[in-house]
């Protein structure tokens, strides 16, 4: 019986141990290459001979170069297509071009508009598939952020993380992995834009530490890394009143000097300062940002490792990353 992929779609239907052991990977093979040109292959070559097919239905920086660097690392190789330019744009099915590509290529990262469109590529998938960010979430973004979350502050069971702002696909990945990896979350945003509520019930049927609350200065204290992310999502239309109702959730100095004195700050990117964060932060001494957005390379190296079926349950030992 040949066995089904390994898919990286929700993080809420992968095992807490698998997560767990990506990061360590991911931790592991960034210090093995340490000072390397970013080109060259690591020692084990784990995805060579293997090709990522990546479709974009949205625009992107970090997702699409992080991605084409992770592969070439692991020496392997990608093909990338905007959604648009490919068939899937005039209507073929998104089932016969799962099924095609499956044919083509060893694995595919796809950033999707509607998150049912991922599951449904990946139903029909024989080879892993790869959410590069949808409307329910942003897993590989997580795990980035995770790592570098782990390399400032130690481990993250036990660490007290604030989401400040709109509730969305990045807020809902948080709330996702909270459960698996042990750290409270606490939840700042306003009524209108508030996490998704199944997340919620999901994270604390899984005893996650998961709380929320309108109150940013509540989240933030004594927290030991504060997050934010864009007021307005990609396909978002409501412009205005997310910039108006998301407005006393700006991450500034005086909000930061409630949270742990050593918190870090963190933001996705692409940031917008002067609406969810201000220059003082984003450009200050807490923020690791530039750590976070080159995490993206390493973490997703680990992650396609895994959907590549790659053993990491022990990273370093008995083999040379
Ligand atoms: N953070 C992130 O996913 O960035 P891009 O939209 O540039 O890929
Ligand atoms: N929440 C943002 C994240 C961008 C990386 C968006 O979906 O546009």
């Amino acid at each position: 019986m040949t066995q089904s992929p390994r898919h990286f779609v929700d993080l809420w239907k992968l095992e807490a141990a698998d997560l767990r052991a990506i990061l360590d990977d991911a931790r592991a093979r960034k210090a093995a290459r340490d000072g390397w040109p970013m080109g060259r292959p690591d020692a084990d070559k784990p995805a060579e001979h293997r090709t990522l097919a990546m479709i974009f239905e949205k625009h992107s920086t970090r997702t699409r170069f992080s991605f084409d660097a992770a592969m070439r690392q692991l020496g392997g190789s990608v093909i990338i297509s905007n959604a648009s330019d490919m068939q899937l744009g005039r209507g073929e099915p998104i089932e016969d071009t799962a099924r095609v590509l499956s044919r083509m290529v060893d694995a595919i990262m796809v950033r999707a508009n509607i998150h049912e469109d991922l599951e449904r590529l990946a139903m029909n998938a024989a080879v892993p598939v790869i959410n590069g960010l949808s409307d329910k979430g942003h897993p590989c973004q997580l795990m980035a952020d995770l790592l570098t979350i782990e390399e400032h502050c130690g481990p993250v069971a036990g660490k007290t993380l604030a989401w400040v702002g709109d509730g969305n696909n990045m807020c809902a990945s948080f709330i996702h992995a909270a459960p698996k990896l042990g750290y409270r979350l606490n939840i700042a945003s306003p009524a209108v834009y508030h996490p998704d509520l199944v997340d919620l019930a999901r994270a604390a049927e899984q005893q996650g530490m998961v709380a929320t609350t309108h109150d940013p200065r509540e989240a933030v204290a004594g927290a030991h890394a504060v997050i934010t992310d864009t007021w307005v999502s990609m396909g978002d239309t409501d412009h205005d009143e997310r910039l108006e109702a998301l407005e006393p959730y700006q991450v500034d100095e005086e909000l930061m000097e409630l949270a742990d004195p050593r918190a870090i700050f963190l933001h996705c990117l692409p940031a917008h300062r002067g609406e969810e964060v201000t220059d003082e932060v984003i450009d200050g001494p807490q923020s690791v940002v530039w750590d976070e957005a080159e995490n993206r390379i390493h973490a997703q190296k680990s992650i396609l490792a895994w959907c590549f079926g790659i053993d990491l349950t022990h990273p370093p030992v008995g083999r040379e990353i």
